[in-house]
């Protein structure tokens, strides 16, 4: 740790310097996330000893059971966000619509589309769970935003990134320049550099994926995870399983030590599980920031437009040689 104490702010303005067009609301933006983040973080922290485990007894649009907790890192996004003039529009996996902004405030240049708790189904057992967000900026011509804003392509992002709730609370974000961790200290309630321009190896010996779902999986997944398994020192086979059943904290842990995550289609569901909007395209945003790649098994995932908010999207990510590997199995090429 290096010994000056580096806020998400300082770290901003410092880099903001270097792009004089970018304007102190986008900072602010990336600020206000980081407050709620605080706020999420401290009440998951605690989730074990009030009465926020456990489910609500309604169902989100995907027909999941909602998770007190999911429903309060829904609300605060939305609280620490919707009045500060610098959004125009929101989504969320936990609202079917886009959230317009209250008629009684403001609107600002930029979207923000968000996964208020990543990994909810690991609550109860105080496993690492997480928020992911996306930034955009407006496109559309009105004074409010509207749903076009909130479909843009991943390559289209300004900004992405995520918090995972583990043994230390880490922001983890890239505003496109380098990726860049945070681990919040609460003795000062700051966010503080503590991994600077962070680069995914280009090849890594960790795969995850839900081996569960392997009579779905299609003959190319199969061979490929085969693969990984098979002895070849040349190429620093077998690779070890690590499956936290978090995706933020799946990615993580791939960002940092190399290697891949895959939530590929099946014969059930072709489009995979995990969704494009709050979930693929923000960690394709950052895995490509690192060094890394992502991509849905035939295109890149930033080049993927959207035609709903929820929809879903097969997801291969991590160290680009082993999702280009991947992708040559998946593509049925070897
Ligand atoms: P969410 O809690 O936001 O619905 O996301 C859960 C996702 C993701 O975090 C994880 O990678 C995946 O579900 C795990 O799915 P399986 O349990 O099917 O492996
Ligand atoms: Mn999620
Ligand atoms: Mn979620």
């Amino acid at each position: 740790m290096s010994d000056r104490l580096v806020t998400i702010e300082r770290h901003i303005m410092e880099t903001q310097r270097q792009y004089p067009e970018a304007t102190g609301e986008f900072s602010a933006l990336v600020y206000d996330i980081a407050f709620a983040a605080k706020v999420i973080g401290r009440e998951v922290n605690k989730a074990g000893l009030v009465d926020v485990l456990g489910y609500t007894g309604s169902q989100n649009v995907h027909g999941e059971e909602v998770r007190k907790l999911d429903e309060f890192a829904d609300s605060i996004m939305f609280r620490a966000m919707d009045h500060t003039g610098r959004l125009c529009v929101m989504a969320s996996e936990e609202q079917e619509d886009i959230i317009p902004i209250p008629e009684k405030y403001g609107c600002g240049h930029y979207v923000l589309t968000y996964d208020p708790l990543d990994g909810s189904s690991n609550i109860d057992a105080n496993v690492s769970i997480g928020t992911i967000f996306s930034i955009y900026r407006k496109v559309s011509s009105g004074e409010r935003g509207t749903l076009e804003d909130c479909l843009q392509k991943g390559s289209a992002q300004v900004a992405a990134g995520y918090v995972v709730y583990g043994a230390s609370t880490m922001m983890v974000f890239s505003t496109g320049n380098g990726v860049h961790g945070f681990t919040y200290d609460p003795s000062v309630g700051e966010f503080l550099l503590s991994h600077s321009h962070i680069q995914i190896p280009q090849r890594g010996r960790i795969y995850s994926t839900n081996e569960g779902n392997y009579q779905r999986w299609s003959e190319g997944t199969r061979k490929y995870i085969a693969y990984l398994k098979e002895s070849d020192k040349a190429s620093n086979r077998p690779y070890s399983a690590r499956y936290i059943g978090s995706l933020v904290a799946d990615f993580h842990r791939n960002l940092l030590y190399g290697g891949i995550f895959l939530y590929p289609g099946d014969k059930e569901s072709p489009r995979g599980k995990l969704r494009l909007v709050y979930e693929a395209n923000p960690l394709a945003f950052l895995v490509e920031h690192a060094g890394g790649y992502a991509s849905d098994g035939n295109t890149r995932i930033l080049d993927l437009k959207p035609r709903d908010i929820h929809e879903r999207t097969p997801l291969i990510i991590g160290s680009r040689e082993d999702v280009r590997e991947a992708e040559e199995f998946i593509q049925e090429k070897r």
